[in-house]
Formats: C-alpha cells, sequence, structure tokens
C-alpha cells in the first residue's frame, strides 16, 4: 500500500503539549499535515495552571523534523478560548480538515467522594471541550464540504471502570455526541469517529507504568515498557481516522499497545409480549440478557425497527 499523506491538510490537536495528542500531532506533521498544537499546560487533574511551553515545545520538535506546526494554548473548556483556537488554525494555516479533540483532565474518586466541584471540571474538560471545539470547526467544514473530527471516548466510558464515575460519563458523553455528529455530518463530507486509547502517559503512569499489572505479567519496564505501551502504538489508528480515503463513520476503535478493535453499542434480540408484566420480565430475565444473535444498530431508528420485526413474527 502506498504511503498515506496529509499533503495540504490542515489539523488541530487539542491536548497535544505531551501524552496521546502529541504522538498524533507528530503523525500528522509527518505525513504532511500543517498542525495546531494545541494545549492549555494543565496538570493531570486540571486547574487554572496556564504553560504555552508543553505546546510549544512540540511544535519545535515539529519542525525539528521538517514539519509545519503553529502552537496555542487556550482552553478548549470555555467557549472563547475554543472559537480562539479554531479561528487560529484557519487564519494561520488558511483551512481546517481535521480535528482530533484529545484534551483531558482526570479525578480518580469513588462516588461519594466527588463533590461537585471535582466532576464538574472534568465535564468541562471532556464534555464541553469536544462541544466547544467541535461547532467551530463543523461549521467551516460544513462551508467546505469535507472534514474528519475524531473524539477521545474512553474504554471507561464505554464499559465502566471503579472510581471515575465522573470521568466515566464524560466520555460515555463523547460516545453518543460522536455517534450523532456522524449521523448529522454526513450529508456535509464530514466524519466523525472516536477512539478509546489506552497508552502510558503521566495520566495512566500508575496503572500502566512500572508498578502496574502489564509491568508484572510481561517483565518490561521504562523505556520498553513506554515502547510496548506508548502512544505511538495509538497514533496510527487515530491518524487513520483522520485520513480522507477512510470510510468509517460513527465508529470507535479502541486502542493500545498496537491493538487495535473496533468497539460498538449492541442490543440482544430480546422478548416480545403483547401485553408485558412485571413478572412476564422476571421470568425471562435470562432470555432478555442472552448475547446470542445480539444486533448493533446503526442509529436509532434501526433499533425501532426491531419492535417493527416482532409485530410481523407475531402475525
Ligand atoms: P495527558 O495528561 O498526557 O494529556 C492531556 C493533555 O491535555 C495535557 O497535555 C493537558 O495539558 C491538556 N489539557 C488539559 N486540559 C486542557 C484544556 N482545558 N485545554 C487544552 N488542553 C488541555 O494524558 P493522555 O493520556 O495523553 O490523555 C489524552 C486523552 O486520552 C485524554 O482525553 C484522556 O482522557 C484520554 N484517554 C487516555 C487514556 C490513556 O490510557 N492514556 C485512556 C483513555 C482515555
Amino acid at each position: 500500500m502506498s504511503e498515506l499523506r496529509f499533503d495540504e491538510r490542515v489539523a488541530l490537536v487539542t491536548g497535544a503539549g505531551g501524552g496521546l495528542g502529541r504522538a498524533h500531532a507528530l503523525l500528522l506533521a509527518s505525513r504532511g499535515a500543517a498542525v495546531m498544537v494545541n494545549d492549555l499546560g494543565s496538570p493531570t487533574m486540571g486547574g487554572q495552571d496556564h504553560d504555552a511551553t508543553p505546546a510549544e515545545n512540540v511544535v519545535a520538535e515539529i519542525r525539528a523534523l521538517g514539519g509545519i506546526a503553529s502552537s496555542n494554548s487556550d482552553s478548549v473548556a470555555t467557549r472563547d478560548g475554543a472559537e480562539s483556537m479554531v479561528s487560529a488554525t484557519i487564519e494561520e494555516f488558511g483551512g481546517l480538515d481535521i480535528v482530533i479533540n484529545n484534551a483531558g483532565i482526570i479525578r480518580n474518586r469513588t462516588f461519594l467522594n466527588i463533590g461537585e466541584y471535582e466532576f464538574e471540571p472534568v465535564l468541562d474538560v471532556h464534555v464541553k471541550g469536544c462541544f466547544y471545539v467541535t461547532r467551530p470547526a463543523y461549521e467551516h467544514m460544513k462551508s467546505v464540504g469535507y472534514g474528519r473530527i475524531i473524539n477521545t471516548s474512553s474504554g471507561s466510558g464505554l464499559f465502566g471502570s471503579f472510581g471515575q464515575s465522573a470521568y466515566s460519563a464524560a466520555k460515555a458523553a463523547i460516545y453518543g455526541f460522536t455517534r450523532t455528529l456522524a449521523i448529522e455530518g454526513a450529508r456535509y463530507g464530514i466524519h466523525v469517529n472516536a477512539i478509546a486509547p489506552g497508552a502510558l502517559t503521566r495520566m495512566t503512569g500508575d496503572v500502566l507504568g512500572d508498578d502496574g499489572e502489564i509491568a508484572d505479567m510481561t517483565g518490561l519496564t521504562g523505556e520498553d515498557l513506554l515502547m510496548q505501551l506508548g502512544p505511538q502504538q495509538v497514533a496510527p489508528a487515530v491518524v487513520y481516522l483522520a485520513h480522507e480515503t477512510c470510510a468509517l463513520n460513527g465508529e470507535t476503535l479502541s486502542a493500545s499497545g498496537g491493538r487495535v478493535a473496533r468497539a460498538f453499542m449492541g442490543v440482544t434480540k430480546g422478548i416480545y409480549e403483547e401485553d408485558l408484566t412485571l413478572e412476564s420480565v422476571a421470568e425471562r430475565i435470562e432470555a432478555i440478557c442472552d448475547e446470542t444473535n445480539y444486533v448493533v444498530p446503526d442509529n436509532v431508528d434501526k433499533e425501532m425497527q426491531l419492535l417493527l420485526e416482532h409485530f410481523e413474527t407475531e402475525k
């Protein structure tokens, strides 16, 4: 296969001053894209700190390798910040073809230990951040009839994870946002997909680092662990979703350590009863949950069709 290139394409990658975003930005730039490297320079738990250095360092890295990049340190979590980074990208590079919504923070607490002041910033950065950045970018993409948007969800949001109710809620919201925007954007040539990544970064050092389970199982530590589990093992899946030849729309790829898979939402065949009762639900709960021949609906109307099929069968 010939090399997948991004010449003449312009990408905005949020939270690209380190970790996964940096890897996405480096790969895009190495394939010819002009990249706006956004990063607020915030601590892992979020906060008021503001530091332009991480984004500037990644830009210096890209330029040193002969790539095209510029930096921005606005916050995705405010409308002004998001609008300003999108217009700065369009002004600097003359367009915007790709947005990778990657910026994120995390605050691990079991449910009763989360105060509202702790979960709100998590929702602000992930959920509002996705809406705020995507809105002006989508408007531009609609006007030119082309766009690729990749949102960062998480296995934590798709499948659940102890101590992460706020983060999971935010990441599941991003999944729903991706599904619906994909349906709406298709008519404008805009594809919207998501990534559920897993990588050793500062955010995951405690679970995926030298003291984590994978290090225990594999015996890998330090640089070797980073080679196996680093962000560069996720970026190809994300950057593929950004390519013009990628026909996927509304999908979520799960990627970590070199493994890439499709994550999806399905429903079981379930049961149908003309006069449903509490007892019939109780009696048939196993059949309701039986995963044999489960279905993956494209959209909510397709799920409704499953009911229509039951009506047809009963006739
Ligand atoms: P990271 O902490 O290295 O990178 C996140 C970046 O986002 C930081 O550089 C930070 O300064 C920036 N940021 C935070 N708030 C911002 C704001 N308001 N505006 C602009 N930039 C902001 O973490 P990592 O692991 O690279 O995470 C990247 C994304 O992937 C996040 O959305 C995270 O939730 C998600 N993710 C990561 C996983 C992993 O295994 N590392 C697993 C699942 C999801």
